[in-house]
């Protein structure tokens, strides 16, 4: 059920919507989880206020106080899909438990943006689904791991994790893939220190680093190696660059994303 009433203060109470920062680089959250959804409290992201009290007729806009559950339209992997969901409610939840059927795909593992397992695009543009609230995310497009490849295929960097065993109990593997995806989107000849880098965000309890830096880079070959088959006279340097970058690179086995 929706309600939606003016807090009467006068004074904005809004969502923190800078709590959700993106992977890659070194992430650091000087709002915690918790603090940030008691932040929350039931009070929605001011953009969402502003759509839902244009939607009512004759409202005028302002602060207002959300409390209950609303119905929220979201931009799903090129779908729209309506989700119940509270205004406290994060991203990872909608997708996970509201959505029906659901998209368990992106995994909760800490649930505090401190492991990627919940990494998905909004807008292109990775971030950690448990730190943003779904109902900020109305307007935007919405890609889980579920959304990459089309129905029955497999993307290059899906298709390479498969090729190197860059996997063991999986949990980690969706946000990792996202967040290889996300560097070799922007760059596919990214070199192993980028890669690394693309993928500090997230933490891979079984160790699989290498297996996964593998994949990378692999991906990233088989991607420069199509599109230079669709670019007359193209060439494959990017790809010896890699294979440089990744021969050149001791220490790599076991290690832990920087
Ligand atoms: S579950 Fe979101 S960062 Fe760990
Ligand atoms: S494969 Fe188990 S946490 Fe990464």
């Amino acid at each position: 059920m929706t309600r939606i009433e003016s807090d009467g203060s006068g004074n904005s109470q809004r969502a923190t919507p800078a709590a959700g920062p993106n992977p890659p680089a070194g992430l650091k959250h000087p709002v915690s989880r918790r603090a940030f959804l008691k932040g929350a409290g039931g009070v929605a992201g001011a953009g969402m206020v502003g759509d839902l009290v244009a939607a009512q007729p004759g409202a005028t806009p302002g602060p207002v106080r959300l409390a209950g559950k609303i119905q929220v339209e979201l931009s799903i992997n090129g779908q729209a899909r309506k989700v119940e969901v509270e205004p406290r409610t994060t991203l990872l939840d909608a997708l996970r438990v509201h959505l029906d059927p659901a998209l368990t795909g992106t995994k909760l593992v800490c649930g505090m943006g401190s492991c990627g397992a919940c990494t998905v695009f909004l807008d292109g543009q990775p971030i950690y689904s448990c730190l943003r609230l779904a109902v900020d995310c109305v307007g935007k497009q919405i890609t889980t791991i579920e959304g990459l490849a089309g129905a029955g295929a497999l993307t290059p960097v899906q298709e390479a994790f498969v090729d190197c065993d860059a996997l063991m109990c999986g949990f980690c593997t969706p946000g990792l893939v996202m967040s290889v995806t996300a560097c070799l989107n922007k760059n596919p000849s990214a070199s192993l220190d980028e890669i690394r880098r693309a993928t500090s965000g997230n933490t891979c309890r079984c160790g699989t680093y290498p297996f996964v830096f593998d994949a990378a880079l692999a991906a990233g070959r088989r991607i420069q190696d199509e599109r230079n088959a669709l670019t007359p006279g193209g060439t494959n340097e990017g790809a010896s660059g890699r294979e440089k970058a990744s021969s050149g690179a001791p220490g790599v086995k076991g290690g832990s994303p920087q």
